[in-house]
This record gives structure tokens, C-alpha cells and sequence, in this order.
């Protein structure tokens, strides 16, 4: 034994038996730390580790795949043609509604086009975030919405079932393409759709208030 060796003296022993301890206080508290790291690598991602889907292109290197990425931008740009034609249907309805309380109507539809507006620039600005070209042009929206345009100028209470029967189909379209954008593994653009999605619901809420 150590500790028990009769050719150290007194002395020596205890500075070997105190060291021995300090050893094992010591082993003791680096292997907790050693598991404590070993924790933070095993439960977050090491931000210099290098991106696994892309090489030395200026592609976003975002750990959403090429394809999810391509597949999420092109839901984006029928979602940006929809509230593109509703923004033109709620600004021609703005314009042209008649009725006795014009005024009340006039401002509600204004505000309609102005939350639109906002939405489709975050639309449009998210599909570029996700690295792809926006649409901006007339006959690109025209060629993907799945609203129709209205090209008569119906009664005042007509106007409000319009708005909200788009409304609504948007509203069923965003939930289903909430559900999907988190299957495709981007939460950035879940967010912005069901912040989007629980919005609309609202304005749609106050469409429905106009007509009972
Ligand atoms: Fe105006």
C-alpha cells in the first residue's frame, strides 16, 4: 500500500495520501463536467460544424433540403397571387361600395387592403429568404390564384360575403399549408403563415359581423 510504504517518512505520506484524495475529488468533478459537455453536443447543434446540404454556393445554408426549400417557395407564390388578387378586390370594393353607411364601409374595406398589403410583402419577402424569385408580375398572379376576380360592382352586403368567402378559403388553404411547411421542416415560414392564418381568422370574424 501507498500510504503504508515504511521508506517515506511520516511526512511524505500524508502529502502522497492528501494528493491521493485531491485526485479522486478531482476525477470526480471532471467527469461531471466531461458528462455536462457531453449534454450540450448531444442536445444542440455546434454552429461551426459545416452545413451538410450545400458546399461554397451563395444558396441559404439554413438545413432546409434544395427540394423543401423549392417545394415551400412555390406554395408561397400561390399564396402571394391570392392575397394579391383579394388586395385588388378589397381596394375595387373600397372604391366603388355604395351605401348608407358608406363611410363605415369604405374604412373597413381600406383596412382590409391595407393588412393584405402587409402580408403579401412578408409572403413575397420570405420566398426570397428561402432563396427563389418572387413573383411580381400581373399575369403571374392571375396564372396561380385560386380566387377569381370580381368584375362587376355588387350591392354593399354582397361585397362582405365576397371578402369573407375568400377570406375563408384562404384561411383553409393556410392551414393545411401551416401543417405542411413544419413537415418540410421550415418553422420560419410555419410562423409567418399561422401568425398569417390567426389574423385573417380575426378579419374574418368582422366580415362575418357585417352580415348577421
Ligand atoms: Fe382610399
Amino acid at each position: 500500500m501507498i500510504f503504508q510504504d515504511s521508506h517515506h517518512k511520516k511526512g511524505e505520506k500524508m502529502v502522497t495520501k492528501k494528493s491521493y484524495i485531491a485526485l479522486l475529488v478531482c476525477s470526480f468533478f471532471c467527469a461531471t463536467y466531461a458528462q455536462d459537455k457531453n449534454d450540450i453536443f448531444t442536445t444542440t447543434k455546434p454552429i461551426t460544424e459545416k452545413a451538410a446540404l450545400h458546399t461554397d454556393s451563395l444558396e441559404p445554408k439554413i438545413d432546409i433540403t434544395n427540394k423543401n426549400r423549392e417545394e415551400i417557395a412555390k406554395t408561397l407564390n400561390v399564396i402571394l397571387a391570392d392575397l394579391k388578387i383579394l388586395y385588388v378586390k378589397a381596394q375595387n370594393f373600397h372604391w366603388n361600395v355604395v351605401a348608407s353607411n358608406f363611410a363605415e364601409l369604405h374604412t373597413f374595406f381600406g383596412k382590409i387592403y391595407d393588412e393584405l398589403s402587409e402580408k403579401i410583402d412578408a409572403v413575397a419577402e420570405r420566398v426570397r429568404a428561402l432563396g427563389f424569385r418572387a413573383d411580381g408580375t400581373m399575369k403571374e398572379f392571375l396564372a396561380k390564384t385560386r380566387l377569381k376576380e370580381e368584375a362587376t360592382v355588387p350591392a354593399a352586403k354582397e361585397m362582405i360575403r365576397i371578402l369573407l368567402d375568400d377570406y375563408e378559403a384562404i384561411i383553409r388553404s393556410l392551414r393545411f399549408d401551416v401543417e405542411k411547411s413544419a413537415d418540410l421542416g421550415d418553422m420560419g415560414t410555419n410562423t409567418l403563415l399561422a401568425d398569417m392564418m390567426l389574423k385573417m381568422e380575426k378579419t374574418a370574424w368582422m366580415l362575418r359581423s357585417f352580415l348577421q
